[in-house]
């Protein structure tokens, strides 16, 4: 099928991509000047596994193609994908603009068109309730193209998006045309393997879905970082009680660990949004709303740990903070716990020095040289008073760390992600605070003690 995809970010980038793969001929719209040239380069302008590699091998061949020309793109579309973004405005409200100037564009240019066949908008974007309808009757006042809207939430999660894309858990589309239903049955046929997958229900089903998914992972996090307190305050380990209620069938392992914060550019703002959208219904959500309050408090308490536990005053103290983007392998920062973190630490008056392995150039426009920013963590980690470890990143696991140790000027550890080993670290002569679990307080061997 031919396929239009407006907005070439991580969603619309792997949308395309995948789509290009199981055989539609793909053109994906990207307005950023700078992402459309790494596109028209050949290169993919984010970093998320395996998409680099399929990316270039569609776009070789033709069969994904990229443009600034809205119209173009559009022309001959029978499926045009709406995955502009839609953040969070201050308020916490959803920025509806990005996605308003999209649908106005595509009507703009369908009404230029006389085409004799169905044309679906798919909007993947994450929108409140409401939005596809409202999309609907505009397109519908506004051109006489025979267009259908449905919405098509997206679940993939950056660093997996790829395998979430091509092996989807569930593939939800809201509208109310069964034609509609059709084609995108028909689009998505290589990768449905068993037809329960496919789910129709309408706009505002789908809408929900989404959000609902989201604030549903995310107070899993919450939970289990509220357990944390109970864990520090009566000697518990976080690990044991995740994995004896992991183990329950009703309650499943996914999304029950704890560290210092969720972040990314969904979790927040869709549960950000969730608080609004209940409002405008008339409802005070004060489940969701506790969710962003433990969110928030963890990232403070993360801080007063450190405060607490250096052994010296924060001002002036030097802080090595290894992973800067939200989540592994990925190098998406955006509210990434390491923004507030890092933020905190600085207002202390912290000297901080920053590493991560992909996230660090997206991170220096936002700290410039408040922060001294390092190629690697054992450089990072040299003549600091503690390291503050805030992404999983799979490599700190295998760090020479009793190298790493006699090079501190002390060797405190604070691991934001429990994802350290406590005997590893306790041989290493660490001091090692990990989130919930018994820390190693090895006698410290300070070079200059303050
Ligand atoms: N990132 C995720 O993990 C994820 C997962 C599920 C759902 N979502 C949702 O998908 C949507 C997109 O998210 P994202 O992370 O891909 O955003 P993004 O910011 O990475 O990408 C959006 C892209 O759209 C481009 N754009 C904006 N307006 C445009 C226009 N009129 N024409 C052409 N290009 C335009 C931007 O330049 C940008 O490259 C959001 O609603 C988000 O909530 C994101």
């Amino acid at each position: 099928m031919d396929v239009s995809v407006i907005g070439c970010g991580y969603v619309g980038l792997v949308t395309g991509t995948c789509l290009a793969s199981i055989g539609h001929m793909v053109r994906g719209v990207e307005k950023d000047p700078k992402r459309l040239k790494t596109l028209l380069d050949g290169h993919c302008p984010i970093f998320e596994p395996g998409l680099h590699e399929l990316m270039q091998e569609h776009f070789a061949s033709g069969q994904l193609q990229f443009t600034d020309n809205i119209k173009a793109a559009v022309k001959d579309a029978e499926v045009i994908f709406l995955c502009v973004g839609t953040p969070s405005r201050p308020d916490g409200m959803v920025d509806m603009s990005y996605l308003e100037t999209a649908g106005k564009e595509v009507c703009d240019s369908l009404a230029e068109q006389s085409v004799d066949y169905m044309i679906t908008i798919v909007v993947k974007s994450t929108v409140p309730a409401g939005t596809n309808r409202r999309l609907y009757d505009f397109l519908k006042q506004q051109t006489r193209a025979y267009v259908q809207v449905v919405s098509n939430p997206e679940f993939l999660r950056e660093g997996s998006a790829v395998k979430d894309c091509m092996e989807p858990d569930r593939i939800v589309v809201g509208g109310e045309s069964p034609e509609a239903f059709r084609i995108m049955r028909r689009l998505y046929d290589p990768l449905i393997k068993r037809e329960e997958i496919f789910m129709t229900m309408n706009w505002e089903s789908a809408e929900l879905t989404k959000y609902a998914a989201n604030a549903m992972l995310a107070s899993r996090i919450s939970f289990m970082n509220e357990m944390t307190i109970l864990c520090e305050g009566y000697g518990a380990d976080i690990e044991d009680v995740r994995k004896g209620i992991g183990s329950d069938g009703r309650i499943g392992p996914a999304f029950l660990r704890a560290g210092c914060g969720f972040g990314g550019s969904c979790f927040p703002k869709d549960v950000a949004a969730l608080e609004h959208i209940s409002r405008a219904v008339g409802h005070e959500n004060l489940f969701v709303n506790t969710i962003q309050t433990i969110n928030q408090n963890q990232k403070k308490r993360f801080v007063e740990r450190i405060e607490e536990k250096l052994g010296r005053p924060l001002a002036g103290a030097k802080i090595a903070v290894w992973g800067l983007a939200f989540k592994a392998d990925t190098d998406d920062i955006r509210e990434s716990p390491a923004l507030d973190i890092i933020r905190h630490l600085l207002d202390k008056g912290v000297i901080v020095k920053a590493t991560d392995p992909k996230a660090m150039e997206n991170m220096k426009p936002v700290f410039k040289d408040e922060v001294e920013w390092s190629a690697d963590p054992v450089s990072c980690a040299a003549g600091a008073d503690a390291v503050a470890l805030l992404t999983d990143w799979p490599q700190y696991n295998t760090l020479p760390f009793r190298k790493i140790a006699a090079t501190m000027n002390s060797p405190i550890l604070f691991d934001g992600r429990n994802c350290l080993h406590r005997d590893i670290m306790r041989e290493a002569g660490f001091q090692y605070y990990p989130m919930g679990r018994p820390a190693v307080e090895n006698a410290l061997r300070l070079k200059h003690r303050v």
